[in-house]
């Protein structure tokens, strides 16, 4: 049986286009289920064995969640793991009560349990749901799947092709996931990095295109801990939106697209090689030396030659900031890991050092506190302007990931970029974000690095 994905590939061959994976929810009464289960999945080349992983759906990633703005996303979560569990709803700004943080904002759904998921998706874009008890085990292990809120008049393009970007710990001589999530090593450097990358599960995903189609590409990084600077090949293309949210200008990717641990970015791409050529979105890797994240052999071609810079998406709505005279000043200062400076930190009401620290699997920490407190790092009023200062004094990359509510870059004292969800601040690097907080709640503000979130990385504010 070929995939789904794989006979739209075919069918694009002859076609030139495809709508590829547009399906629209239909409403009904039962809730659509999202079985959270383990499965037996390729991911390895072909000479492997299957990975046993833990999929919605019995899929890594699980499936694709599409709906059209402003609609209802309704999702029955079945609990068929042998362990407890919970689903966010990643950059959706929703319900308290619906963003899936085990222990903030719902109990975990234990082995055997359901939980209704019942929200509406104000803004159009690229976003993303994943598993938020134990994520650092849990997404590693497989549970993440792309949500896709479609404007009401999307850009004309010829196709459209959802990419989630992984990688995978494997065993290289079992093709099992590694099971040694808790590595200290790891867990102080710069994460969970996996040795086998992937895009929608494939280490080798090609895609069919014809020569000079446009496509929209959605990327997403559903990876514990890797960081992807791409590039096109053979492609000319612009960025239209990061995080989902619309840029006011659509950007020509000319150099490297970097995209952080749960950073999304929409691309609108031309394929300018010839037929009979291929071209690539291109990750440099580690060493420096590209390798080819998606493959799209080219054949045949549109009518259409060169064609115009695209047009802005729509904005969504609420996307500005208004005036940060008076916003509230907050500091953020991440300390720890490995090279670092920390010498101690609060853990429990008692100052521990470094040692101690690691020995209870602790390597960061926010404003001295190594775990995430009872108390949140600010109480704001709703509707409160806030401006926070995030410094980075340890000698890796955070992407700093606030839920519920977006945030825009502030640079020189002016909003800068389009609405973000997470931003990756450098080693060593202070950045500061400016937001509203316009959405009642408890909510997480945390590196989307999963095992730096688990070892400290983790707080919260409060919205009332
Ligand atoms: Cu994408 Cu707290 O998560
Ligand atoms: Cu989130
Ligand atoms: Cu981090």
């Amino acid at each position: 049986m070929p995939t789904r994905r794989a006979f739209i590939g075919q069918t694009a061959a002859f076609l030139g286009f495809a709508a590829s994976g547009r399906q629209v929810s239909a409403a009904s009464d039962a809730p659509t289920t999202l079985t959270a289960r383990e499965a037996m999945v390729q991911i390895a080349p072909d000479s492997y064995p299957a990975t046993s992983v833990w999929g919605y759906d019995g899929r890594a990633p699980g499936p694709e969640i599409r709906v059209l703005q402003g609609a209802r996303v309704q999702r029955r979560l079945v609990n068929d793991l042998p362990e407890p569990t919970s689903v966010h709803w990643h950059g959706i700004r929703i319900d308290n009560a619906m963003d899936g943080v085990s222990g903030l904002t719902q109990e975990a759904v234990a082995p055997g349990e359901t939980f209704d998921y019942d929200f509406i998706a104000p803004d159009a874009g690229t976003y993303w749901y994943h598993a938020h008890n134990r994520s650092w085990v849990q997404v590693a292990r497989g549970l993440h799947g792309p949500l896709i809120v479609e404007e009401a008049e999307p850009p004309e393009v010829d196709r459209e092709e959802t990419l989630v970007l992984d990688d995978w710990l494997l065993d290289p001589d079992t093709a099992l996931i590694d099971e040694s999530f808790d590595h200290p090593m790891r867990m102080s450097h710069g994460g969970r990095i996996g040795n086998l990358v992937t895009t929608n599960g494939r280490f080798d995903l090609s895609i069919p295109v014809a020569r000079h189609s446009r496509m929209r590409l959605r990327l997403i990084n559903a990876s514990n801990a890797r960081i992807f600077p791409l590039q096109l090949a053979g492609l000319r293309g612009w960025t239209v939106a990061l995080d989902g949210m619309p840029l006011a200008t659509p950007e020509p990717l000319e150099d490297v697209l970097v995209l952080a641990p749960a950073q999304r970015a929409d691309l609108i791409v031309d394929v300018t090689t010839e037929a009979g050529e291929t071209a690539h979105l291109v990750r440099i890797g580690n060493d420096d030396r590209p390798a080819s994240q998606v493959a799209f052999p080219v054949s045949g071609s549109t009518a259409q030659t060169p064609r115009a810079a695209p047009a802005a998406l729509p904005s969504n709505p609420g996307d500005g900031l208004g005036s940060l005279a008076d916003a509230r000043p907050l500091r953020l200062v991440m300390s720890g890991g490995a090279m670092g400076r920390m010498d101690s930190a609060l853990l429990g009401g008692e100052r521990l050092g470094f040692r101690e620290l690691a020995a209870q699997g602790r390597f960061w920490a926010f404003n001295d506190m190594a775990e995430m407190t009872r108390a949140p790092l600010a109480d704001l009023s709703l509707g409160e302007p806030v401006r926070l200062e995030i410094v980075n004094e340890t000698a890796f990359p955070h992407a700093m990931h606030l839920h519920g509510i977006h945030f825009r870059e502030i640079r020189d004292g002016r909003s800068v970029g389009p609405m973000r969800d997470t931003l990756m601040v450098a080693a060593q690097e202070t950045r500061e974000i400016g937001f509203v907080a316009d959405n009642p709640g408890d909510w997480l503000f945390h590196c989307h690095m999963l095992s730096h979130a688990e070892s400290g990385m983790m707080t919260w504010v409060r919205v009332t």
